[in-house]
């Protein structure tokens, strides 16, 4: 049996309660002074005050916690970090006062990233994969998703789900992203997804996602999209609400979507609908700030009892960045949320989110031994020190990941 004890930590922070958490719930976290953590076999087999610390029988590989604090491992659960190239070019021309949706109209934008994605070829993609699994953890990511959504073609959509797999990320199709300039129109292209790679995309991931957007794809062609995927045996999740309310928040309600994401757009309508039903909210503030765009409604979400979580949406367009702690910072100067409402955000909802709540987004006994070790003195410096080097090290599956 292999087992690890963090001990001496000088503060151990954990949400509770059942996922996905709302309202009140969502603030409430239970913070251990003084405490260790025992791993036993990939798992966290004990948590709690060095005083109850019991020396566990045969090997223990110890680590010394003394001035660090521990939280679960962090759970990104909307990025599109299957990806080659870059968009800096675009960068500058956006800080010059070009517009993220004029860029696209003009073949820039998504379509820029299409074209570097397709020329990797599968390897290219395993690396670039490999690469920003590397930049996540070292921000403390320990569970990803990933969405395909630069290949839109056959091959390269599959590949991007295999790339995403190959690197022990959560794979989303997200064939739906932007129609190819090989096809005459949205529905035309749905056609060819449907017909031609839905049944091998199917196997390699666990959720689709659709772009319901002006310019992107309508609420019937996401609802024949998602329909398909749903009977193909995938979960659902939309991009909505990001520039325009175009339905994305009753449309995910009515398919029983797993979240619906970005929201930026969103009005009280929706605030009510969405805090009603079982679709989790999920913000990505980082891109919000990347293009200058007004913030999601998190505060009337959360207080309306909305379910809500916290990811970066790391891409090369709209949020090249890849920290979570950056987005906690965020959330917590721009979104009127608490360190732990944040905490719990980008935990317990997050890998809620991923249908893996019941192993991920805790510190507790049973739970996968993902945990971030903070180089600070209080946990709440993941929110309080702006883009910090606060994650000191990372355990995922209770063997040591990373360390600064
Ligand atoms: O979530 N909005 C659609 N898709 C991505 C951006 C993709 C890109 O700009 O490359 C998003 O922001
Ligand atoms: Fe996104």
């Amino acid at each position: 049996m292999s087992r690890l004890l963090i001990r001496d930590l000088r503060q151990l922070v954990t949400p509770s309660g059942a996922a996905p958490l709302r309202g009140r719930a969502l603030g409430e976290v239970e913070v251990v002074e003084e405490a260790f953590l025992l791993c036993e076999d990939g798992r966290i087999s004990a948590v709690g005050p060095m005083r109850e610390l019991e020396s566990p029988p045969g090997d223990v590989e110890e680590l010394d916690g003394r001035g660090l604090c521990a939280l679960p491992g962090l759970v990104d659960c909307h990025t599109h970090a299957c990806f080659a190239g870059d968009r800096v070019e675009e960068f500058a021309l956006r800080a010059a006062g070009a517009s993220y949706e004029e860029l696209h109209a003009a073949g820039r934008g998504i379509l820029a990233t299409v074209r570097a994605t397709r020329a990797a070829g599968e390897d290219g993609l395993r690396a670039a994969v490999e690469r920003h699994r590397g930049w996540m953890m070292r921000a403390g990511t320990t569970t990803f998703e990933a969405k395909s959504g630069y290949g839109l073609d056959r091959d390269t959509e599959l590949a991007s789900l295999r790339a995403i797999r190959a690197a022990d990320g959560v794979p989303t199709w997200l064939g739906a992203h932007s129609v190819p300039p090989e096809h005459d129109s949205a529905d035309e292209y749905l056609d060819f997804l449907l017909t031609e790679v839905l049944e091998e995309a199917a196997p390699l991931a666990e959720a689709a996602d659709v772009f319901l957007e002006r310019g992107a794809f309508d609420v019937a062609q996401a609802r024949r999209y998602l329909e398909a995927c749903r009977d193909a045996g995938l979960a659902l999740r939309l991009h909505g609400d990001q520039f325009t309310e175009a339905g994305a928040i009753p449309l995910a309600i009515e398919l029983g979507a797993r979240s619906v994401d970005h929201l930026e757009a969103t009005g009280p309508e929706g605030v009510r609908a969405l805090a009603a039903s079982g679709v989790v909210g999920v913000l990505l503030p980082a891109s919000a700030l990347f293009l200058g765009r007004p913030m999601p409604p998190a505060r009337e979400l959360i207080d309306a009892g909305a379910a809500i979580a916290l990811a970066t949406d790391f891409n090369p367009g709209s949020a090249f960045c890849e920290s979570l702690p950056l987005v906690c910072s965020l959330a917590c100067t721009q979104l009127g949320m608490s360190p732990a409402e944040a905490l719990a955000a980008c935990t317990v909802n997050a890998a809620h989110v991923l249908a893996r709540a019941d192993r991920q987004g805790r510190l507790a006994p049973g739970y996968d031994a993902d945990v971030v070790l903070l180089d600070a003195p209080d946990w709440r410096y993941l929110a309080y020190h702006l883009a910090g080097d606060v994650v000191g090290t990372v355990v995922r599956g209770g063997r040591l990941a990373w360390a600064r």
